[in-house]
């Protein structure tokens, strides 16, 4: 394929980038959603599969008319949807760049120079978050994938023949809160933990997990002859940005035995903003830590990451060898595999785009950006209590709701 298409690189890339170059011109002037309906997309997408090629100025005039018109744009300033990222110009051109060299990291051997970029990329987050530099980690497609690698670990540091054997014995034990994200909970059901077996503990006014409330949870299975394994705090939950007592938490995990993760998917990388370190102090204490670099970081969707402080656990629960897969002859760090920390085989280079962006932005500017945010965010707040039709918190609202229902 690259053959036949050689001749035409030139041409193909240049208008590409010309439609990707108006549409980050134009994009403050669109709608942040052009509304559509299915049924009104595929009257334009749908046809029978291409016999024959068509000409790549007409597919672009697709993408645009249909493509880039009718999407969600989340690079808008005005998008206020979800936890997402705007994207960048400089990752964008890193997605170009990443696709033309086609890396697959599977481990050091496939993919040289972007295993090594891997590596340094996971230990800039660890110094970003103050975590141990003695931990490893990977990157991988997102929270929800790096919430089911940290409780896969988690299971086999307790049960280490679980990923042989299976679960037997009295069942294990999750904890969350009430505010946690529903990849957790889709974890355990996919671990053979159960979601049945997932404790949802109580939160306070400010929709933090109330720490003595967990320690009440795990005496009561305790008693029943479970077997408490895991507990995940957040730092920034995903409706609210709400942080836990990581340390308060830290400490019961501690005196149960139970593995502390951290889904730090939303907040991690507030870390960077002078307002949001103090978060950070406890960080170490945790197992686990999930991020999510297409979250706060600026990076394209596809990014997320997962920090194991005693990799062993990871290791076993996800090695495996095969024999097209066998490392021979190679110094230890040339003989490292992902596939053995984490559950994919092949990876893309997403390394590629988080040390672009450092690299070209420095972490002083992106912690400015979201320090910014975080400036935002407050100001909202301060026209939510001024105005007289919209209140700030849950509880608040609950109240409100009685307040009125009541007069
Ligand atoms: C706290 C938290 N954890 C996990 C996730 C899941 O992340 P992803 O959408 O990257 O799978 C999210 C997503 O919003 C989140 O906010």
């Amino acid at each position: 394929m690259t053959a036949i298409f050689m001749h035409e690189t030139q041409a193909l890339i240049e208008s590409a980038a010309r439609l990707v170059v108006d549409y980050y011109k134009t994009l403050p002037q669109r709608p942040v959603l052009v509304p559509s309906t299915s049924e009104s997309l595929r009257e334009v997408l749908c046809e029978p599969l291409p016999v024959d090629g068509t000409g790549f100025e007409t597919l672009l005039g697709t993408l645009r008319d249909v493509v880039f018109r009718f999407s969600r744009h989340n690079g808008h300033q005005r998008f206020f949807g979800y936890v997402a990222s705007p994207g960048t110009p400089i990752t964008t051109a890193g997605s170009m760049i990443e696709a033309a060299l086609n890396a697959n990291l599977t481990s050091w051997r496939s993919a040289p120079p972007a295993a090594e970029l891997e590596h340094l990329v996971i230990t800039w987050l660890k110094e970003m978050l103050g975590y141990p530099s003695s931990a490893e980690g990977l990157l991988v497609s997102g929270g929800s994938m790096a919430n089911l690698a940290a409780m896969a670990a988690a299971r086999s540091a307790i049960r280490p023949e679980a990923a042989r054997n299976g679960l037997s014995g009295p069942p294990l034990t999750v904890y969350v809160s009430s505010e946690s994200h529903f990849s957790l909970r889709k974890a355990a059901a996919i671990l053979g933990i159960g979601e049945a077996n997932v404790r949802i503990v109580s939160t306070d006014a400010q929709l933090r997990m109330d720490p003595a409330e967990l320690e009440r949870l795990i005496r009561v299975d305790l008693a029943a002859g479970r077997v408490p394994m895991c507990v995940s705090a957040n730092l920034g939950t995903v409706g609210t940005g709400a942080v836990d007592p990581i340390d308060a938490i830290a400490k019961i995990a501690h005196r149960y035995g139970l593995w502390l993760h951290v889904d730090a998917a939303y907040g991690g990388f507030a870390a960077l903003a002078p307002s949001g370190q103090p978060y950070f102090e406890a960080i170490s204490e945790a197992d686990s830590v999930t991020l999510d670099p297409h979250k706060w970081l600026y990076v394209p969707v596809g990014c997320g990451c997962v920090l194991y402080k005693n990799p062993s656990a990871a290791y076993s629960a996800f090695s495996h060898n095969a024999e097209y897969t066998r490392t021979i002859g190679l110094e230890r760090n040339e003989a490292f595999a992902f596939w053995n920390y984490g559950p994919e085989l092949s990876r893309p280079f997403r390394a590629l785009n988080l040390w672009l962006l450092l690299k070209y932005a420095g972490t002083k500017r992106i912690g400015d950006a979201i320090e910014s945010n975080i400036g935002c965010a407050k100001y909202f707040e301060k026209l939510v209590c001024a105005s007289e039709d919209w209140v700030r918190d849950k509880n608040v609202a609950h109240h409100a709701a009685d307040e009125r229902s009541a007069q």
